[in-house]
C-alpha cells in the first residue's frame, strides 16, 4: 500500500515471510551501497542474521548497530551512540539505515536518519506490533527527554517500511495486546467495521491467523489521515484518541506500572464513559469498548484518582493557552476533534 505525501510518498509492503526478501525489496528504494542496520539486543539475535543475509546477497555491505532494548534507549546518549557508529562504518549521504525493531528502536533510529549528515535515507522493519501499526507509518522519530517524553524529535519519512506479520509471533502477549490497543483506537475513530471484526475474534491465535488483515487496515487508516496532516495541525489529532488520559496514566505508573497501550485503552474507555453521560456519544459504545479491552487482558480501571492523571496536562503537546483539543466519539467508528477549556476538562472523563 502507499502513503501519499507528494514527493515524500513511500510504500508500505505487507506480507508473511517478508524479512528474506528484504535486501531485494529495498535495493529498489535507494542507490545506497552502505546500509546500517539498527536494532535491539532482543530483537537482533532473532531476526538479524536473515536481514543481514537478504541484505548482503542484494549486494550492500552492511554493518550492525545493536542497543539496548527498552523505552531507555530513546535517550541522547544512544543517539549519541549511533552517530559515532554510523561515522565509523563511513556511511555516506547517498548510503542507507534500517531500522529493525519496536518502536523504540524506529523512533530513535529515524531520527539518527534525520540528522545524520543532515538526513539519510531510511527504511522501516517494525517488529512490534504497535510498530507495524502505528509508529513505523507517519513520519514521527523522536528520543525522549529526562523531562518528558518525545521531546526532541522530526518528522522525517522513510523510503519504505517492511512488514513481516511472522515476526509477532515471538512477542510477549502484553507486548502484542499494547499494539492492539492503536488497533481499537482505529476501530473507534475511523472503522466499525474493524472494531467489529475484533469483537469477532477469539482470541490470541485467531488474532495472529487474521493479523494481516489488520495490520493492513490500520497501515490504511493511519496512512490516509497522515497524509492529509502530515504536521499534526488538523485530522492527525484525531490519532490521539485517548491519549490524553493514557499518558496520565502512563506517568503515575512512572512508566512501568502501565504500557502504553493500557494507558490509551483506559483513556478511550474514561472519555466515551463521561460523553456518553453528556450525551455526546451514542448510547453502548462505551461498553462495547470495556468488553473488547477485557476479552485482550487491556485494564479497564486503575488505582489513580483524576486529578493524579491530570496533573501533567499542562505539558501536553496537544495544549494551547488555557484549551485543549481531545478526541470524543460520536459513536463507534465515528471519532472528532471538541476544544475544551482546561478548566472543563475533568467532565470529560469518567473512570
Ligand atoms: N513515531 C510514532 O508515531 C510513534 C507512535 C507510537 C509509539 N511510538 C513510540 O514507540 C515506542 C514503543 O514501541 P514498542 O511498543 O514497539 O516498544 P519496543 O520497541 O520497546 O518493543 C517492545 C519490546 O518488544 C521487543 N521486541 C520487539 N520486536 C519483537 C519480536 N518480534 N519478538 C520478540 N520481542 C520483540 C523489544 O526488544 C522490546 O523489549 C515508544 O517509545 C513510543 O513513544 C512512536
Ligand atoms: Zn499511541
Amino acid at each position: 500500500m502507499k502513503v501519499n505525501l507528494g514527493v515524500k510518498s513511500y510504500e508500505i509492503k505487507i506480507a508473511r515471510g517478508l524479512l528474506a526478501d528484504c535486501g531485494g525489496l529495498i535495493k529498489h528504494v535507494t542507490s545506497a551501497h552502505k546500509v546500517a542496520v539498527v536494532s535491539d539486543d532482543i530483537v537482533f539475535p532473532l531476526y538479524g542474521e536473515k536481514v543481514l543475509l537478504s541484505l548482503r546477497q542484494a549486494g550492500f555491505q552492511v554493518q550492525e548497530i545493536v542497543i539496548p532494548h527498552g523505552e531507555t534507549s530513546k535517550s541522547m546518549e544512544m543517539l549519541n551512540y549511533l552517530y559515532g557508529k554510523l561515522a565509523d562504518f563511513g556511511l555516506s549521504r547517498a548510503d542507507l539505515l534500517v531500522t529493525l525493531g519496536g518502536g523504540v528502536v524506529g523512533d530513535l533510529g529515524g531520527l539518527a536518519a534525520a540528522t545524520f549528515l543532515r538526513g539519510l535515507d531510511f527504511v522501516q522493519i517494525p517488529t512490534t506490533l504497535l510498530a507495524q501499526v502505528d509508529s513505523s507509518v507517519g513520519g514521527k522519530v523522536a528520543i525522549d527527554l529526562p523531562q518528558g517524553k518525545n521531546l526532541v524529535g522530526a518528522f522525517y519519512q522513510p523510503k519504505l517500511v517492511v512488514i513481516d506479520p511472522e515476526v509477532l509471533a515471538t512477542l510477549e502477549p502484553r507486548v502484542l495486546h499494547d499494539g492492539l490497543a492503536e488497533v481499537i483506537k482505529y476501530g473507534c475513530i475511523k472503522d466499525e467495521g474493524i472494531f467489529s471484526y475484533l469483537e469477532q475474534v477469539a482470541d490470541d491465535s485467531a488474532l495472529l491467523a487474521g493479523i494481516e488483515f489488520i495490520i493492513e487496515k490500520s497501515c490504511g487508516i493511519k496512512g490516509e489521515i497522515v497524509a492529509q496532516d502530515e504536521f499534526d495541525k488538523g485530522q492527525r489529532m484525531l490519532l490521539n484518541f485517548g491519549h490524553t488520559l493514557g499518558h496520565g496514566v502512563e506517568q503515575a505508573g512512572a512508566y512501568t506500572r502501565f504500557t502504553h497501550g493500557e494507558g490509551v485503552g483506559l483513556g478511550m474507555l474514561a472519555v466515551t464513559r463521561a460523553t456518553e453521560q453528556l450525551g455526546l456519544t451514542a448510547a453502548g459504545t462505551g461498553t462495547r469498548i470495556e468488553k473488547l479491552l477485557h476479552k485482550f487482558n487491556l485494564p479497564c480501571q486503575c488505582e489513580y484518582t483524576l486529578p493524579e492523571l491530570l496533573q501533567g496536562i499542562m505539558l501536553d503537546k496537544k495544549r494551547h493557552g488555557d484549551k485543549i483539543t481531545i478526541v470524543v466519539l460520536e459513536g463507534m467508528g465515528r471519532g472528532k476533534l471538541l476544544e475544551v477549556s482546561l478548566s472543563d476538562l475533568p467532565k470529560y472523563f469518567v473512570l
